[in-house]
């Protein structure tokens, strides 16, 4: 199959928006990161998801929505609480996992009684929803197990010769995927992934806002969690990761006893790095910096034929514990203190 990369005027979004209505599957961006986006109600078209992204279909997609009340026939019941953080997060990097309504076939659901609902905010995503005139199922667009791809280039790179074609809308704002939530009680919210819509932001809604374990700790291959995704390898390049907590003082001296097929990933450029034997990459000095850089990051690595690479722990704060999580499973949760 040829891979077709289409810009996002009209007239693409359009060809895109056939290609949906025939059962394909089309890369498709959105602020967070790009999707393969395919008809969530159409079954054949979850298992093409599937088969082009080389996942486990046990692993639940997302159910993507262009206005509000698409969200209607897609679940049994809507507690207020997500009512609230629709009118609050919506559109935009949230994910409400809600009991699924009949119309959800399991093949969309991984076989859950429960569906993951987002509203993007992108307006390329939006438009081919509209045009596809179904809610869209799009788990993020990268080969199983490799780093999610914030440009097309990245899912063109994962997906050439998968799919029949990509949208082209630049790179992605955000750059790590959409804050998973569900819901506890009358007003109680869990996070199953973080994202940018951070912890803090949930408090102005609720002061009952929980983390779930699987965030920031490794969970067994046959543990039960509530957010299937995380017991999956992710986000791993071909390089060994490790994070580094380490004071700004010391990184100099470490990064002079790094050989040359290593990498240090700082918040900023070392002084005189360009001294030193090993590659020095730029992490950014904000958390925001630091997802958007995060997932390119990661790709630049394996480009660079590096071998090992050294990553700061990231900023806290915010979108932080979200790279915070990404960047834990690249690294296979190795955390060294220099
Ligand atoms: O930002 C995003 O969310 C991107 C863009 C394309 O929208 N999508 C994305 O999808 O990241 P994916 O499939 O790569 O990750 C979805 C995560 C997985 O960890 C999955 O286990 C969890 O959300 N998830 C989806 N539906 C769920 C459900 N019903 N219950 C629990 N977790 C669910
Ligand atoms: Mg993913």
């Amino acid at each position: 199959m040829r891979t077709e990369l289409l810009g996002c005027s009209d007239e693409d979004i359009k060809l895109a928006a056939q290609l949906i209505k025939a059962g394909e599957v089309v890369g498709m961006p959105t602020e967070t990161v790009y999707g393969l986006a395919a008809n969530a109600l159409e079954p054949n078209a979850s298992k093409k998801i599937y088969k082009a992204k080389g996942r486990p279909s046990d692993n639940p997609l997302i159910v993507h929505i262009c206005e509000l009340e698409m969200i209607n026939s897609l679940v049994k019941y809507i507690p207020d609480i997500a009512k609230e953080c629709s009118k609050k997060f919506w559109s935009g990097p949230l994910t409400m996992v809600l009991p699924k309504s009949d119309i959800i076939p399991f093949e969309t659901s991984g076989g859950l009684d429960t569906v993951g609902i987002r509203f993007p905010a992108n307006q390329t995503a939006c438009k081919l929803i509209e045009k596809s005139g179904v809610p869209i199922a799009a788990p993020s667009a990268n080969r199983s197990g490799s780093p999610s791809p914030t440009c097309a280039k990245h899912v063109f790179e994962d997906m050439n010769g998968r799919i029949p074609a990509i949208l082209d809308d630049g790179s992605c704002s955000i750059g790590v995927e959409s804050t998973v939530i569900c819901f506890e009680g009358e007003d109680g919210i869990r996070i199953l992934r973080p994202g940018f819509i951070s912890a803090e932001d949930f408090m102005q809604i609720t002061d009952k806002v929980y983390i779930d374990k699987g965030v920031l700790h490794s969970v067994a291959n046959d543990q039960k969690v509530a957010s299937p995704g995380m017991k999956y390898k992710h986000y791993s390049p071909a390089c060994d990761v490790t994070i580094i907590d380490i004071d700004n003082h010391k990184l100099a001296e470490f990064a002079g006893s790094l050989s040359e097929s290593t990498a240090i990933v700082t918040p900023n450029l070392i002084e005189n790095s360009q001294k030193l034997k090993c590659k020095n990459l730029v992490f950014g000095d904000t958390a925001e910096k630091q997802a958007k850089n995060l997932f390119d990051l990661l790709r630049e690595l394996d480009e660079l034929k590096c071998t090992k690479a050294y990553f700061t722990r990231p900023l806290e704060g915010g979108v932080g514990m979200a790279v915070l999580n990404r960047l834990l499973r690249a690294a296979a949760f190795k955390v060294i203190k220099i």
